[in-house]
This record gives structure tokens, C-alpha cells and sequence, in this order.
């Protein structure tokens, strides 16, 4: 609900406020984010200081919390936008001119956002024009509410209203300004297969702090995902601030603690490498960046987002339908398979029930290896005689839908289309582009490219009955021609995405870039599953997983068994512990099926068969996370239904240890009246126990252990004895 009371512009969440008001002078200011307050009027106080007294205004706008700042006039503090107009200066000071309030979502102009149109969407939208008509220059924010969540979906778009150009420097998305308070910042850095580590830092007076990635993707490295908490805050109490870019190239979250100890947080694209020239009468538009507040800890945030995300962001057929249980060839053959191998694993996972069969990268061109034929879209017959149809069809004659793996945004220089055309890729004239995994990228920027890469890929996706596709990605971006190309990469990008999600709309796409090196809520909108990481090993797994489910739902979490010793870092695990850490999350395999002896086999059989009853679970349950990996020598997490009718709960001890107890673990959001039975074990437990004594896992003696339990209500004596 959004309401305007004189100056005081009020949005109201589920239990949240978010209070914006017009200062004397026409300034946008901030006055609260946090628990919900009455609707009437208030007053940002404008506190005096040493400089204020001589300010033109009578007050310096440095020291207040703002909605949109500008640097350079009375802030000195850095700015939300930044620019150069012709006059060859970049001063401002945008005052209120006009606010709307429609009913839906906000839609950003050529990318994705959340969902939600018309009334029923629960959804309000406040637009507010600023201005500076001496600087030439206005902005329109776009602040979303929902009824049912406690989140502001913001955006901006800059207008140059001058008759000259003028050249933006930086375009953040959303301000966030918090009063003085000991706050850390918790963050999401990574490496390729170590993606998502999660970070703790305290900020303190004078640190600036870019939370930021600037290698093509949202990246690996860092993701666009980042919290802001009181210092004692956990995974189940305390305030917590997160912001959320809605955004797959370079972004930015920039953090500034003054020096009185006040927070300006901005997000949004990444001003390194960034500049846009606006024409007299262009406009910008940023990218969503979604502010969300939980004082229930850091589960609280994680919680509200993954609904979100699941209700509002990803593509509303996917996200709540069932996924299909998946084997990927992939680690079990790399480049070396043909049709019948394929078949062959597809028969024998068949008959374990799972559902689709996934062929992954080597199936087109002269792809063998990894040096060549990206580009190339037709299928090597020599591997696949019967083609993609045929293909198909032998596959979906064993009972698996049939999907498979592109990497539509690249080019080996290798390849008939490098061939055809070289100057396709992205490169700085007369230079020699950097190639990372022998391949260049294709200059999506240029729409001969777009159409080219559509056509190409309708086409495969046409040759057969294709169920499924893995998008990959796979190498940072280098090589840029010009500042604010990684920007309109992401739109050509976008575009693609677009067309071929709404061209195939029966076809369950799942993002992945080298792994996770794009797992952001801009692609979860196109995709509502991600391949988290190329690091398949059950316990990096724990860390990755654990970090990724902090900003983003589980069932957006594409997760493995793979083979033992693992392929990545060579440890060896059970069977059970990979597949009871992949429980949490869309669940697949990637191992050569057809070697497995009898017993694992046999295991598959049941943990395929578990996997399908947790489906519902993954889709709609709310994850609690009991142990942190990154803190402990554990890691356990829970999925409860909304009706907490039942609970998915696994717990791991990373090492073995003699001589010290293990500690009991606390479960969370379940109902304590209840009785609950363990449908693996037929242990019973009461929900007043679990909850405020504990459960203690009966760990086996040795490395990676892992305890799994399914617990549903027992509802009464007779339903009790039925199970
Ligand atoms: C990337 C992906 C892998 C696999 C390979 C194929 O690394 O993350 O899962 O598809 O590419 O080349």
C-alpha cells in the first residue's frame, strides 16, 4: 500500500515501512526502512553542522539521508548518478517535481525485473520526477511494494532535459541510508567452482567498500547479492538490510561509511568501465535493485526472497512446476560419447527413474574438444547419426525427456562461423582479442549477431523433441571497444534471452556460466534454475550452496551426484553424502550411470525415489539453516512445508573427531504441538523437543559423514498407525 500524506510518502509491506518525504526545499529524503509505522505525516530533522550555517539553503544535504543524492553541490558524499553536461561539469541537485502511484509492478525498459501486473498482483508502484533544470538533467524512480512481502523493488531512469548531450558516468539503481549503528556487511566473493563464499565484515567510520565485479558476468567473483546487518545479528534474529540487483553484468555495491558513522549504500551497474551519452531528450533506464529488510536474521531475508523470487521473478510456469530428476553426461563422458553411449546411460537411468536425459557440451560442429566449433550449431553426425531427432526420439523411447547444453554467446576462432566471421567477435579494432578457454564473444551488441544466434538456436531447438536446455557461458569478458559496452552487452543478452524463452515456453531452460558465474536474479527471470557450480564435491558443495540459498531460492539451485573420487579436488565421499547434500536443491546426477556395480545402483533406485517425494519440498518449502560450514565443522539445514507438515532436515560433520561430542541441533519452523515421525527411520519426536532441546544426528565414524531425516506430522492415532 502506498500512500501520500502532504509530504510524507509512505509504502507499506507485509510488515515493513518505507518512508520517503519532501524536504522544505524540494529535496527527496529518506526517513525509514524498517518495522511497520502508523500512516500519518513526518519530518526528516535537518541537522546542523559546521558547514550548514553558510550553505545557500541554510542546511548542507550531506548530512541528511536522502532517496537519490547527487555529489558535488551541498553532499560531498558519493552520489547515486554522476555525469558530465556540456558545460563540462557534473553539479546538481535534483528537487521534487511530480509523483504517480499506479497499481502492478514497475517494468524496466529492456530488462528483467519482478512480475506482477494489474491489482491482483498485490503490487503498487510510486514514480517520482526529479529535477535540475540548470544541470539539464531529471531522474524517475520507480519504487515497488507488494502486499505480502516486506521489500522496495526500486529503479531509476536519468533524462537529459537539455538541448545538448550529456555523458552519465554512473547510473546506481537504488540509495539505501542508514542511521549510525555497528553494522557488518555480509557479501558473496568467489572463484570459478568456489562460487558464493560467504564473507562477514564490520564497516567502520571512514571505509569505503565496493562490493563489486567488473569481469562481464555478475561474475564468480563477486555476487550482486549483499546484506547489511546490526553487528549481533544471525540466521534467526537480529536487522537486516539486503539489496539485490536484478542485474547480469558488471555491478557494483558500494558502501560508504562517513565519517560520523551513517551509511549510504548504493547498487547498481558498475560505473568502472561505464559511460552513456544521452542526446537532448534520451533517457537511461537502470536496473531493478531490490531492497529488503527481516529483522528475523539473515533466514528471515533468505526466506522472503526466495517467495519472492518463486512468486514474483522467475518464469511463473517453471518455477512451481516439478522438475524432472536430470542425468547430465557431462562428467561421465566430457567430449568422448556417441549416440549409443548416450543411449545407453539414458536406458540404465531410466531404469533408476530418473527423467531426463541431458547431452551436454561436444554434440555439434567439430566440437571433440574444448578448442573448437563453438558457433557452429548443427549436429556432428559422425557422434549423432540419427541427428537430434533421432536422438530424441531413442531417448524419449526409454521413457527420459531429452534435453541438451548451448553456449550460445561464444565463437571458437575455430570454427566455420569464426571463419565466416571474425569480426563478429568482440574485439578492439586492430587489436588481437584475449581468448579465454579458446574462445572469443560474440558481439550480441549488433543485431545481425542476435539474429543470427536466434535463428541458429530455434533451428536446434526445432530438430527434435527438446525438453530442456543448459544455457552456458564460459568465460569473463575482455576486450570491451568501448566504456558502457559490458551494459549494452547485457541488453543483447537480454534480447536473446527473451525471444527464446517466450519462443519455447514448454522448454525448462537452466542458466549456467562456467558453473555459477551467473547466478543472479537477472537471469533467474529468464531461467528458474542455475547450475551452482562446476564444483560438484558433496562438501565444497556444503559452503556453495549454503552461501548461494543465503539470496536466492533452493529450487533455483541446480545440484548433483557426481562421481567419487570427485573430479574437481579428487575426495572421496559416499554415495549417500552427495546425494544428501544435493537433496537440497534440483536434483540430478552426472556420473557414467552404467558403470555403477549392483549396490549403488540399488541406492540410486532409492534416493531417486526420495528425491521425487522432496520435490514439492524444494518447490515451496522454507530452508532453515541450523549449522553454518563456514563457521563450524557442520553443516545442516532444514525445508519445511508452508503447512509444516513436514520437514526435510540434513545435517553434516565435515571431519571425525575423537574425543569431543557432537552438539545437539535445534530445528526451526516447525510446529512444537506436533508429533513427527521419521518416514526413513520410524524414529518419533516430539516438535516442543526438537525444537528447544535438540536432535542429535547419530554420525558414522568417519570423514563426511551425513544424516538425513523426513519427518512428517503424525496428525492422529490412526493416521499414525497407518504410516
Ligand atoms: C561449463 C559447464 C559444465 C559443462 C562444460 C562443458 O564448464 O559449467 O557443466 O557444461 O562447460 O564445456
Amino acid at each position: 500500500m502506498i500512500t501520500v500524506d502532504n509530504k510524507t510518502i509512505h509504502l507499506q509491506g507485509r510488515d515493513m515501512s518505507y518512508i520517503v518525504t519532501v524536504g522544505e526545499h524540494g529535496d527527496l529524503l529518506h526517513y525509514h526502512f524498517g518495522r511497520k509505522l502508523g500512516i500519518r505525516e513526518f519530518h526528516v530533522p535537518v541537522t546542523w553542522n559546521i558547514w550548514s550555517a553558510y550553505a545557500p539553503e541554510g542546511y548542507t544535504l550531506e548530512n541528511v539521508p536522502q532517496e537519490y543524492p547527487s555529489y558535488g553541490y551541498t553532499d560531498l558524499k558519493p552520489g547515486a548518478y554522476s555525469f558530465i553536461n556540456s558545460d563540462g561539469n557534473g553539479i546538481a541537485q535534483m528537487k521534487f517535481r511530480s509523483l504517480r502511484i499506479e497499481k502492478g509492478a514497475a517494468s524496466v525498459e529492456g530488462m528483467p525485473c519482478l512480475r506482477g501486473a494489474g491489482e491482483e498482483s498485490g503490487a503498487e508502484t510510486l514514480y517520482i520526477s526529479l529535477e535540475d533544470t540548470k544541470a539539464g538533467i531529471m531522474a524517475e524512480l520507480a519504487y515497488t511494494v507488494f502486499d505480502r512481502y516486506n521489500v522496495v523493488a526500486r529503479s531509476a531512469v536519468i533524462r537529459n532535459i537539455s538541448e545538448k548531450p550529456i555523458r552519465l558516468t554512473s547510473v546506481y539503481s537504488s540509495c539505501l541510508e542508514l542511521d549510525r549503528k555497528e553494522r557488518d556487511l555480509v557479501y558473496f566473493p568467489g572463484s570459478w567452482a568456489n562460487e558464493r563464499q560467504m564473507e562477514r565484515c564490520a564497516v567502520k567510520r571512514g571505509l569505503r567498500i565496493d562490493i563489486a565485479n567488473e569481469r562481464g558476468g555478475s561474475g564468480h567473483n563477486m555476487n550482486p547479492f549483499v546484506m547489511a546487518a546490526e553487528k549481533d545479528a544471525n540466521e534467526k534474529s537480529g536487522e537486516v538490510y539486503s539489496l539485490s540487483l536484478v542485474y547480469s553484468g558488471n555491478h557494483s555495491t558500494l558502501v560508504n561509511c562517513a565519517s560520523d558513522g551513517s551509511l549510504r549504500i548504493l547498487q547498481g551497474i558498475n560505473p568502472c568501465g561505464f559511460e552513456w551519452i544521452l542526446e537532448p531528450g534520451e533517457s537511461f533506464a537502470a536496473p531493478q535493485s531490490i531492497l529488503c529488510y527481516s529483522d528475523k536474521g539473515f533466514g528471515g531475508v533468505s526466506r522472503e526472497l526466495s517467495r519472492l523470487y518463486r512468486e514474483n521473478l522467475c518464469p511463473s510456469s517453471k518455477s512451481f512446476a516439478e522438475r524432472p530428476i536430470l542425468i547430465n553426461n557431462w562428467e561421465a563422458t566430457y567430449f568422448d560419447f556417441d549416440e549409443d553411449k548416450l543411449v545407453e546411460i539414458a536406458r540404465k537411468a531410466g531404469e533408476a527413474g530418473i527423467e531426463l536425459f541431458v547431452m551436454d557440451d561436444g554434440w555439434f560442429g567439430e566440437r571433440n574438444d574444448d578448442r573448437r566449433g563453438l558457433g557452429d550449431w548443427t549436429v556432428n553426425k559422425n557422434k549423432l547419426p540419427s541427428g537430434l531427432k533421432g536422438l530424441s526420439e531413442r531417448i524419449n523411447r526409454e521413457g527420459l525427456k531429452f534435453g541438451l547444453w548451448i553456449e550460445p554467446e561464444m565463437v571458437n576462432p575455430d570454427s566455420e562461423l569464426y571463419r565466416a566471421h571474425p569480426d563478429w567477435a568482440v574485439h578492439v579494432p586492430g587489436r588481437t582479442p584475449a581468448e579465454s578457454r579458446q574462445q572469443l564473444i560474440l558481439d550480441i551488441t549488433r543485431d545481425e549477431v542476435r539474429e543470427y544466434i536466434i535463428k541458429a538456436i530455434k533451428d536446434v531447438l526445432t530438430a527434435g523433441n527438446i525438453e530442456y536446455v543448459k544455457w552456458d557461458m564460459n568465460r569473463p569478458m575482455s576486450d570491451m571497444p568501448y566504456p558502457g559496452y559490458n551494459h549494452r552487452y547485457t541488453l543483447g543478452l537480454y534480447k536473446i534471452a527473451e525471444d527464446l524463452t517466450a519462443s519455447f515456453p514448454n522448454i525448462l531452460f537452466e542458466g549456467c556460466a562456467g558453473g555459477g558465474g551467473r547466478f543472479d536474479a537477472g537471469m533467474l527471470y529468464y531461467f528458474p534454475q542455475i547450475w551452482t557450480s562446476d564444483n560438484s564435491d558433496a562438501v565444497a558443495r556444503l559452503k556453495i550452496q549454503y552461501g548461494t540459498s543465503m539470496g536466492y531460492p533452493i529450487s533455483a539451485v541446480s545440484a548433483h551426484v557426481t562421481a567419487s573420487p570427485n573430479h574437481q579436488n579428487g575426495r572421496v565421499t559416499s554415495l549417500k553424502t552427495r546425494a544428501a547434500v544435493a537433496f537440497a536443491g534440483v536434483f540430478g546426477y552426472e556420473l557414467d550411470i552404467t558403470k555403477m556395480d549392483e549396490r549403488e545402483f540399488e541406492e540410486i533406485k532409492e534416493q531417486v525415489k526420495f528425491a521425487k517425494k522432496l520435490r514439492p519440498l524444494v518447490l515451496n518449502g522454507d530452508l532453515y539453516r541450523l549449522q553454518s560450514p563456514f563457521e563450524s565443522n557442520y553443516c545442516s539445514w532444514e525445508i519445511v512445508s508452508p503447512d509444516a507438515d513436514e520437514i526435510f532436515f540434513m545435517s553434516c560433520r565435515i571431519l571425525s573427531e575423537t574425543g569431543m561430542t557432537d552438539p545437539m541441533i535445534r530445528l526451526d519452523g516447525l510446529d512444537e504441538n506436533a508429533v513427527y515421525i521419521d518416514e526413513l527411520s520410524g524414529e518419533r519426536y516430539h516438535g516442543d523437543e526438537l525444537a528447544n532441546r535438540g536432535y542429535l544426528p547419530k554420525y558414522e565414524q568417519k570423514d563426511f559423514s551425513s544424516v538425513v531425516m523426513y519427518l512428517k506430522r503424525v496428525i492422529d492415532d490412526k493416521s499414525e498407525r497407518s504410516l
